[in-house]
């Protein structure tokens, strides 16, 4: 099963209409994302909680590690370029997190609010490798700047 992107969008901003918890959307964003692909294995947010420091938010999938300050890690890459990573070969990544051994390749988002700050970032892992490409982080970020900068 290969995500359909654009049915995705309309299903989330059905479920999130008039929402503006956080938690809440971040929770529906990643119990959608992760049933709509067979690629994604981990799908999750990390919070930012104090400067440079991201801690998990809501997440499906095995254990995640609880927190990622900004110079560590893919998660910590994106939030400090404020740019999508995408990561082919985790093991060919300096500094890959693994919070699970059956990773193989990733992707992460930074999640901006309305007002241009950045609340967290949006990681995706595959036990595929190189799972994820350009169309993946294009269409994510559309559907990120939907439910959190609308
Ligand atoms: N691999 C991530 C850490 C989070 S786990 O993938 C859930 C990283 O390198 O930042």
């Amino acid at each position: 099963m290969l995500v359909d992107y654009s049915a995705l969008s309309k299903t989330i901003a059905a479920l999130t209409e008039g929402e503006t918890d956080e938690v809440a959307l971040m929770a529906t964003v990643v119990c959608e994302l992760h049933h709509a692909d067979d690629r994604f294995d981990w799908t999750g947010f990390y919070r930012v909680v104090a400067p440079d420091l991201l801690k998990i938010g809501p997440y499906q999938g095995g254990h995640g590690c609880l927190v990622i300050p900004f110079d560590k890690g893919v998660c910590g890459a994106a939030a400090r370029a404020g740019e999508a990573q995408i990561v082919a070969d985790v093991e060919a990544f300096p500094g890959h997190i693994a919070c699970s051994s059956s990773t193989r390749s990733e992707i992460v988002l930074p999640v901006w609010e309305k007002a241009g700050a950045l609340i967290g970032v949006l990681d995706i892992d595959s036990d595929r490798p190189d799972a994820f490409d350009q169309a993946d982080a294009e269409a994510l970020a559309v559907i990120l700047e939907m439910v959190f900068a609308r």
